[in-house]
């Protein structure tokens, strides 16, 4: 009976040790940094890891932590990474080896990556997606907002609530995106109007390592491809300082074979309002620069439903004009969708993007709930096309 109890106490020890939620994300260079967060019980406070990169030797690296609830909030910033390396970690505090993979300074090989929105509002549908990205493993995933579904008009919602949502999201997310043989698919976050808001964001940099609180950003691999990540309307608002940014960072990536721009509320939306005041500012502020440095495509969301617009230049349908991808489905209970004179496709589906780039062209798939295709197209890159 004791050998018994001894038993069971070790495996509950060895249960109580593994980190409750750990996430990776990229806020900078994804060829040479990575931010590791991670969470454990309140008695666990130690920042430390151990980082091995191929078969080397093992070094340590510290970060801090905060806390929040009834656990802590660990943070950790690796820097001088060497790009399209695997690398494996541990943590002080969780018997597991968990591996990453920085991403390539140059396209060899086709890099494969994910885009989807509106994540985690109904947990069965979520867990669904996830199997169906995660077999089709990844580099990467991008988050287009909405992500646990947080933030809340409700007045009457206590803030341990949100917290909570966050918590139930990010412990899900270690338990599907992370592989039996401890592969990590880190995700790069896009704020939707679920997540944060001006007088509600201290949860949100909390729980996500940001070097500062803005949330707009281009994140560049190598010079082939970058990520326009767009805050609409959001946190900042879309006219003004992040138009003005958002000019410069395209003007400055003029020659990238691919820019992807990933955004929360849709400029041409599937099921909402066309005359909305989002998608209004979102067309006379971003589109014509859109236009103007030949963005790839863009990936909107917010509608809970899928779309594929017809290319479009001017707010006109034009052969060599701008697709409009989305409409942000991952997790969310799909919505009957309307007709447009600007939607090529539109159904009421769960989906998420599968993109494989290749030199001189992206093939983009959507999938659905069960792995099934849903819709395909192939974007030549910028400098084949002019
Ligand atoms: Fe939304």
């Amino acid at each position: 009976m004791k050998s018994l109890l001894f038993v069971f106490a070790l495996f509950a020890r060895l249960l109580d040790a593994d980190a409750i939620a750990l996430y990776l994300t990229w806020y900078t260079d994804p060829s040479t940094t990575m931010a590791i967060q991670w969470h454990t019980p309140l008695s666990e406070k130690s920042d430390a890891i151990e980082i091995q990169a191929l078969a080397g030797n093992w070094r340590k690296a510290k970060g801090s932590h905060l806390e929040l609830g009834d656990r802590v909030v660990h943070k950790l910033f690796l820097d001088h990474l060497m790009p399209d390396t695997e690398y494996s970690f541990r943590l002080e505090d969780d018997p597991a080896i968990y591996k990453f993979r920085t991403a390539p300074k140059t396209l060899n090989g086709p890099l494969r990556f994910c885009i989807g929105g509106d994540i985690y509002q109904t947990p069965d549908l979520f867990r669904k997606m996830c199997r169906v990205v995660s077999a089709k493993d990844p580099l990467f995933v991008v988050l287009g907002g909405d992500i646990a579904y947080a933030v809340n008009s409700n007045p009457f919602r206590f803030r341990s609530m949100a917290r909570n949502r966050w918590f139930s999201f990010l412990q899900e997310w270690k338990e599907e995106m992370i592989s039996p043989e401890g592969q990590v698919i880190p995700f790069l976050i896009v704020p939707g109007n679920h997540d944060i808001s001006p007088d509600d964001s201290e949860l949100f940099f909390d729980l996500f390592a940001f070097p500062e609180k803005q949330l707009y950003r281009a994140i560049d691999f190598g010079d082939y491809l970058s990520l326009i990540l767009l805050d609409s309307d959001i946190y900042e608002p879309i006219e003004g300082k992040q138009t003005e940014w958002l000019k410069q960072a395209l003007q400055t990536r003029s020659q990238f074979p691919f820019k992807f721009a990933v955004y929360h509320i849709a400029a041409y939306p599937s099921v909402y309002s066309y005359t909305g005041k989002i998608p209004e500012k979102i067309r006379s502020n971003w589109c014509p620069l859109f236009d103007k440095y030949n963005l790839s495509a863009a990936f909107e969301n917010h509608n809970h439903a899928y779309k594929r617009t017809f290319p479009i230049r001017g707010n006109q349908v034009v052969e060599s004009g701008v697709i409009y991808l989305g409409d942000g489905c991952w997790g969310a209970i799909p919505r009957n969708t309307k007709k447009a004179w600007y939607l090529a496709k539109e159904a009421r589906k769960n989906n998420a993007y599968m993109i494989e780039l290749r030199q001189d062209s992206a093939k983009i798939d959507a999938v659905g709930l069960h792995g099934e295709r849903i819709d395909s197209l192939e974007i030549p890159g910028i400098k084949i096309r002019s």
